[in-house]
């Protein structure tokens, strides 16, 4: 295991996507654990989705009274992001603001290369002119695209990206390779593999379904039903992220006087893929459990199967091993568990 060669007590922290579903969190979890951090939350608070969730999330990380700055900024802004750093002179950065989504990439594909390429340029100048230790980022489980191999593993070859979104995710590993080769910044990349929990992405199969099936609508589940995923918990993601924090990749120096990129990728999911059907049928079990749906609902007359969607990928399975045995973890929240919260969640939300 690596030990921790980054404190956070007493240190500022940016993340971007701060009032995202996954920032939010982290944002949550780094006041928790840590008694003297300060967190500087960047988000341009897009309406890809319900802008109140943001908000409330948001107002959550306030209510705790901590040493926290929210500034309602773009990433793909240089001139805001370089006065931000300046300004707050962060120790560590953790970049989640982008705009995500596969099947969105299809038709809006702008808002892809400003959040995603522009934006993250952006991040890596900033971390490169004001000295900060350490880049973690978000990459996605997407980048494996069609991967016949099963579990994906951080050595596959991933150059055969099925959509736009896939495509700037990998090309962020590719500039976070550079810069960390030719400025010696140490970065961590972190492929999240389909994230679900209480107050996630209303644009998430989970968090969608069950707004069909509350309004009595019927839900489409592609492919025929014959997907996999490996969804992982929240909680599970934070902690991955949070350990992966403290320890940055080592700089060295290599025999041509040159520096060996401070660079690694992981997968963080949670290595037991969920056939669709068996996920939707506990999704519904929850729902009930939770009273967001009645107990006698028919769920067969609002199911629809139908096939494949451009830019879907049938399978999702991460092999986590690197991460085990780097930082000793791998998410293993059971499904039923973290569907029970996020049902639990969206029933006191939509009371
Ligand atoms: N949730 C998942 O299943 C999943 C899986 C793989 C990768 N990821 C990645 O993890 C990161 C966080 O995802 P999430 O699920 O929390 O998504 P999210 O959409 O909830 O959060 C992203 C946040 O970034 C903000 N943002 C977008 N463009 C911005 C810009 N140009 N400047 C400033 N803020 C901007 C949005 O307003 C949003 O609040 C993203 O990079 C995403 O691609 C997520």
């Amino acid at each position: 295991m690596l030990s921790n060669n980054i404190q956070l007590e007493g240190k500022t922290v940016i993340v971007t996507g701060a009032a995202g579903f996954i920032g939010s969190n982290l944002v949550g979890r780094l006041f928790r654990e840590f008694q003297d951090i300060k967190v500087v939350g960047i988000d341009s608070l897009t309406d890809y989705y319900d802008v109140r969730l943001k908000q409330e999330r948001l107002a959550q990380i306030a209510a705790l009274g901590r040493d926290w700055t929210f500034l309602k900024e773009n990433i793909a802004d240089k001139q805001a992001v370089d006065r931000i750093f300046q300004q707050h002179k962060p120790s560590v950065v953790v970049n989640l603001a982008a705009q995500a989504g596969v099947r969105y990439s299809i038709t809006n594909p702008d808002a892809y290369i400003e959040s995603n390429l522009i934006g993250f340029y952006n991040i890596l100048e900033a971390c490169r002119h004001h000295g900060v230790g350490h880049l973690v980022y978000a990459s996605s489980s997407s980048v494996y695209g069609s991967n016949k191999k099963v579990p994906y593993s951080t050595d596959d070859k991933v150059d055969n990206p099925v959509s736009l979104y896939a495509a700037t995710k990998k090309s962020n590993e590719l500039l976070a390779h550079a810069y960390s080769k030719l400025y010696a910044i140490p970065t961590t990349g972190l492929r999240f593999f389909t994230v679900y929990g209480p107050a996630g992405r209303p644009d998430m199969a989970y968090f969608g379904f069950t707004d069909k099936l509350r309004r009595g609508e019927t839900i489409q589940i592609f492919n025929y039903g014959n997907c996999k995923r490996d969804f992982t918990y929240i909680d599970d993601i934070v902690e991955g992220v949070v350990r992966v924090m403290q320890h940055a990749p080592e700089v060295q120096t290599g025999e041509d006087g040159l520096p060996i990129p401070a660079y690694k990728v992981y997968n963080i999911g949670n290595s037991s893929p969920e056939n669709l059907l068996d996920f939707v049928s506990i999704l519904q079990e929850e729902l009930i459990e939770a009273g967001v749906l009645p107990s006698d609902y028919d769920f067969e007359a609002h199911k629809q199967l139908v096939p494949m969607q451009p830019g879907d990928v049938p399978t999702t399975f991460a092999d986590t091993t690197p991460l085990e045995q780097d930082f000793g973890f791998r998410p293993s929240t059971p499904l039923r568990q973290g569907l029970r919260a996020f049902a639990q969640w969206y029933a006191g939300y939509y009371k």
